[in-house]
């Protein structure tokens, strides 16, 4: 029997003033758009802004329904307009923010599960990693280098065929 571990760093600032200018730029767009989710279920309305390696700028936002579980993550909506509007084009870096009606925001979120899984096939497509800037609407700021430092022992589209 062999036992390993997993561990992975990444930066946090104590606010979005700490950031260099392109980074708190993309995390001011993030935080703006928020105002544009959807989500009058969770009432927790979540931002994220990408910065292509083209310099074009996608957004995305959580689009929630009635029936729960068709709702989207802002994560996973950002991702779709990117593959969309500009095909093959690396994602360099990603801002997520939020806020909510009834939580402080006050601190990073992180994406969730599925969105994890979602960046490291987009990181895999494209054959770029996709930095990641989390941070609430004050607070501190995580800068994580690729989004799937988050998804250790993933599984992958290599995973379903035979070598
Ligand atoms: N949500 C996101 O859009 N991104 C995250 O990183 C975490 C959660 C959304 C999903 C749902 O619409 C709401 O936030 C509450 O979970």
């Amino acid at each position: 029997m062999n036992k390993t571990s997993y561990s992975f760093g990444y930066e946090i600032y104590d606010s979005a003033d700490d950031l260099n200018k392109e980074d708190a730029w993309l995390l001011q767009h993030a935080k703006e758009t928020a105002k544009a989710a959807y989500a009058p279920y969770s009432n927790f309305y979540v931002g994220a802004a990408a910065r292509l390696i083209n310099g074009e700028i996608v957004k995305g936002t959580n689009q929630e329904n009635a029936s729960y579980p068709v709702g989207i993550c802002a994560e996973r909506v950002l991702l779709s307009a990117a593959a969309t509007l500009h095909p093959q084009v690396p994602i360099e870096s990603m801002a997520v923010s939020y806020r909510g009606a009834t939580v402080k925001s006050d601190h990073p979120i992180a994406p969730c599960g599925i969105c994890r899984q979602s960046l490291a096939e987009y990181e895999l497509r494209v054959h770029h990693p996709i930095r990641l800037i989390l941070g609430g609407m004050d607070g501190k700021v995580f800068i994580i280098e690729k989004a799937s430092l988050l998804l250790p022992l993933s599984f992958s589209g290599s995973d379903l065929h035979s070598a």
